[in-house]
């Protein structure tokens, strides 16, 4: 069992660890990524412990945050070892946080289903109204065009949405996880026919 404190703990510790972070990777994304997580695991019968802390942890030892501890991660484990976290969970959290990234799993399915709750929260997170908001967030912070309606810049944060978030639905791994994504991307769809509808003038 995790101890309700190691949680507690482990908030406060990714409040100091994200501060001033304005990537999309902010403590806002993680503690969303953390609310959903435990909503997902309760439906879907997980350890919400273990699901709790790796959602917490999802994202210390990020490759663009901190490429030092990305390979090991450093961050976390260390975290774990603090606080006293038996090994045989430390294992499973540390397992889970690994399977997260879509660069890095893609499609693969997850090996447990804690790691199915993070990864589909995580994922849910680029989806939605957070979602777009966030793309625009990213854009902007990388100097990204809103649109280019003739089609040469690849680069676009428009483009972003066919690159990636529309294909996020297909990739759930939790049958909660696909129900919210259907309605996430309902809405990203909408805003899509908005979006182009203003930007010919059209309404
Ligand atoms: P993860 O680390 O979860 O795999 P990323 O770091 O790629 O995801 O993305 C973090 C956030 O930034 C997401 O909301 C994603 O949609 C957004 N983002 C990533 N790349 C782009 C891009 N090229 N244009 C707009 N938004 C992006
Ligand atoms: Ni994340």
């Amino acid at each position: 069992m995790i101890d309700e404190a190691v949680i507690g703990e482990a908030k406060r510790y990714v409040a100091q660890a994200f501060a001033g972070d304005s990537s999309g990777h902010d403590v806002h994304h993680t503690l969303r990524v953390h609310r959903m997580a435990c909503h997902i695991a309760e439906e879907e019968g997980a350890d919400v412990g273990i699901v709790s802390l790796a959602a917490l942890l999802h994202d210390v030892d990020d490759h663009k945050l901190s490429p030092r501890t990305h390979a090991t991660l450093g961050n976390a484990r260390a975290f774990l070892g603090e606080h006293h976290v038996a090994e045989r969970e430390a294992q499973r959290v540390l397992a889970a946080i690994r399977e997260v990234s879509f660069s890095e799993n893609g499609s693969a399915p997850p090996s447990s289903i804690e790691a199915a709750c993070v990864r589909d929260a995580d994922r849910l997170d680029a989806l939605g109204a957070v979602g777009i908001a966030r793309a625009f967030a990213f854009g902007g912070a990388h100097g990204r065009a809103l649109h280019d309606s003739e089609g040469d810049d690849a680069s676009t944060t428009i483009a972003h949405f066919y690159d990636k978030l529309l294909l996020l639905e297909e990739m759930m791994s939790t049958r909660a996880g696909r129900r919210l994504a259907e309605g996430r991307t309902a809405t990203i769809r909408r805003f899509l026919e908005d979006f182009y509808a203003e930007w010919d003038g059209v309404r």
